[in-house]
């Protein structure tokens, strides 16, 4: 690199639109940039050699950890090999072929084909339109709405970003589009009404479910998108017995499931997939993150042989169906997925997430169960979550604009360790590379300690002075 520091911070600030950024403040560099250079396992290290714990794996994408060298000579020799061809009208590749077949094997039972895009959001954009597609060939044109849920991420399109529950995501771009209705958030800790436990709160969820359901017509109800857990609503596991209990709901109405388990597959949970840690039977599943460790952007959407049948079907009569991305079934990135669920396979790294999933989720009770500062520890697998509650027995939130999850977080990476501000709420949300070990999880706890309670030191004490 030529380019001094300050001189890239400034071309970084002048050209490079970023995503999901404060406008004005990184142009105007009140947002600090960051340049990243390297990593290695679970750090990443930045332009000026300083080493961070990454306790989000990217954006919870890097499952197998940093620098694997075997994926990137997987990605060289197929580079080499054959860098691009494209897979319309029946053109294939060795590698796609081989990473279909696998991608079934880590699918729950009754899935059949793999569609491929980029990203967690296309995939998603497919699977509507293969919902669509689903019901016009049936003959039923009025059943297209989606029901997702509020809270629930599925990316940041139109259509995906209409699924989306966060009303960041909505404001300012006109969404979500009428077909999109959004039902409860499962998290009972914040949703649920007074005195209600637990399995109160399922059949409550069902209820509301029902209620929309009945007052849209389940006869123009197409779908139901949830992830498994929810990541970016703020790292949401379901209450015991949620799942099997809405998908009786779907069932009942004759309503698609899609399972998104951009987060939850390959490994995350401690399972093969979130649909298989649920005992969920998903009609269409979305991969990407995780498929590839994000050493390259793939993502998929998993059909079901029930889903299929209708679309082999209508073929016949519909021709070749009308939608395709240019890089679908690319394979270089079909190379770096192969190479990376080698890895996953051979170092059982689903059952590291497992096992240092559930010491992560122990050590973080037995650190912030009785802080102060924190209403709820919760998580699943290699995911955990601690929110920050200004009164946690009454279960009331600090105002919004005290920051609270976002000055932990930079408390954190002031320690070297990075831990995600959720964008919804005060809440730090960690999602580790699965290859972390005990000690890793020892350290993540102790230096969130420390952050947690330098912020706690802030704000309780300004409570207390008011
Ligand atoms: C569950 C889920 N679905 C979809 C997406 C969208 O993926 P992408 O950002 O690759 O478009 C994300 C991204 O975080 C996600 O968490």
């Amino acid at each position: 690199m030529t380019q001094s520091l300050e001189q890239l911070l400034a071309a970084d600030r002048a050209h490079f639109m970023h995503p999901s950024t404060h406008a004005h403040d990184h142009a105007s560099g009140a947002l600090p940039g960051r340049i990243v250079t390297g990593a290695k396992g679970i750090r990443i290290e930045d332009h000026q050699g300083k080493s961070y714990i990454d306790a989000f794996a990217g954006l919870y994408c890097v499952n197998i950890g940093y620098g694997r060298t075997e994926v990137a000579e997987a990605i060289y020799e197929q580079a080499k090999k054959l860098a691009y061809y494209h897979t319309y009208v029946g053109h294939s590749t060795d590698t796609i072929i081989e990473l279909s077949s696998r991608i079934i094997d880590w699918s729950p039972a009754g899935m059949k084909k793999v569609y491929y895009g980029m990203s967690g959001s296309d995939a998603n954009e497919t699977q509507i339109k293969i919902v669509w597609y689903y019901n016009n060939v049936k003959g039923r044109p009025n059943k297209k709405k989606i029901i997702s849920r509020q809270r629930g991420y599925h990316g940041s399109g139109i259509v995906t970003g209409s699924l989306t529950g966060l009303p960041s995501f909505h404001q300012f771009f006109d969404l979500p589009i009428e077909r999109v209705k959004h039902t409860v958030c499962p998290h009972w800790y914040r949703q649920a009404p007074a005195g209600m436990n637990e399995a109160q709160f399922v059949n409550y969820c069902v209820d509301e479910l029902e209620k929309l359901i009945a007052q849209e017509g389940a006869d123009t109800i197409a779908a139901f998108i949830g992830e498994p857990v929810m990541g970016t609503g703020g790292i949401v596991p379901p209450p015991a017995g949620y799942w099997p209990a809405i998908q009786k709901v779907l069932q009942k109405h004759d309503i698609l499931l899609i399972c998104d388990e951009v987060v939850c597959g390959f490994g995350r949970l401690g399972s093969k997939m979130g649909a298989q840690h649920y005992g969920i039977e998903p009609d269409l599943i979305t991969v990407a993150k995780g498929l590839t460790s994000a050493y390259a952007p793939l993502s998929g959407v998993i059909v079901s042989e029930r889903v299929w049948d209708v679309i082999d079907s209508a073929s016949q009569e519909a021709g070749p169906m009308g939608h395709g991305w240019t890089y679908s079934g690319h394979p270089i990135c079909a190379a770096a997925a192969l190479a990376n669920l080698d890895i996953l396979e051979r170092e059982n790294i689903s059952e590291n997430a497992a096992q240092t999933g559930a010491y992560l989720l122990e050590q973080m009770h037995a650190a912030f169960d009785a802080h102060p500062l924190v209403g709820e520890v919760r998580g699943a697998g290699m995911l955990a979550a601690l929110e920050f509650m200004a009164d946690k027995d009454e279960r009331r939130p600090f105002d919004a604009t005290l920051k609270v999850g976002p000055r932990v977080s930079t408390a954190a990476f002031q320690r070297g360790l990075i831990a995600r501000a959720m964008p919804h709420g005060d809440i730090l949300g960690f999602a580790p590379p699965l290859v972390a070990t005990r000690a890793d999880v020892d350290e993540i706890v102790r230096l969130t300690k420390a952050a947690v309670d330098e912020v706690a030191g802030q704000v309780l004490t300004s409570k207390a002075a008011a």
